[in-house]
């Protein structure tokens, strides 16, 4: 029996491109699986091979509301929604990163937490170290100094999901 069978699963961010093989390796594992995705990047096509399997919302998680309804009765949730752009966007859009980073990490936790689910595991990146993080990299780097510039806003945010 597989630890994954009849647990009662969100992936946030599910339509995407890390999220979906998330989905589909806990589907494998016979777990109850809900997506909660905008498609704002994501693609249900994505899903298509677990499709018939899972539970899809399309729903924006910037709104705490919205995150309390895709949260109500789960056992586990990882948080992958994101807004994931290019290095080039993220450079010239630094406020918009910030915050649309920064809501999709605290509705979802403030929902998680208010609708008593036991495990939350929030996805982070690469992008909170400084510029000349030590390699190879230990994760206190991602406390000092500012994130690398490029993604500044973005890498803040994540830095705070963390916190
Ligand atoms: N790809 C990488 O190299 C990388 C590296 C480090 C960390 N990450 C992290 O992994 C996670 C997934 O990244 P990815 O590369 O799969 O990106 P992605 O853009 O493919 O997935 C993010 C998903 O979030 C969804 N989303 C965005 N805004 C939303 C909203 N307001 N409401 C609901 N859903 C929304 C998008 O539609 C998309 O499906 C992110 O948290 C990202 O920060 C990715």
């Amino acid at each position: 029996m597989s630890f994954w069978e009849n647990k009662k699963v969100l992936v946030t961010g599910g339509a995407g491109f890390i999220g979906s093989h998330l989905v589909e390796f806990l589907a494998e594992g016979r777990a109850i699986v809900t997506v909660a995705d905008n498609l704002e990047r994501g693609k249900f096509e994505n899903l298509k091979n677990v499709e018939k399997d899972i539970n899809f919302m399309k729903i924006d998680l910037r709104n705490l509301d919205n995150c309390k309804k895709t949260c109500k009765g789960q056992e586990v949730i990882f948080n992958l929604a994101a807004k994931v752009t290019g290095i080039e966007y993220n450079r010239t859009h630094q406020k918009e990163m910030f915050e649309n980073n920064l809501l999709l990490q605290t509705y979802p936790m403030k929902a998680a937490y208010e609708m008593g689910v036991q495990r939350f595991c929030q996805v982070s990146t690469a992008c909170i170290y400084p510029h000349d993080a030590i390699v190879p990299t230990p994760e206190s780097e991602g406390t000092r100094d500012q994130p690398e510039p490029t993604n500044i806003g973005y890498g803040w945010a994540k830095r705070m999901g963390e916190r």
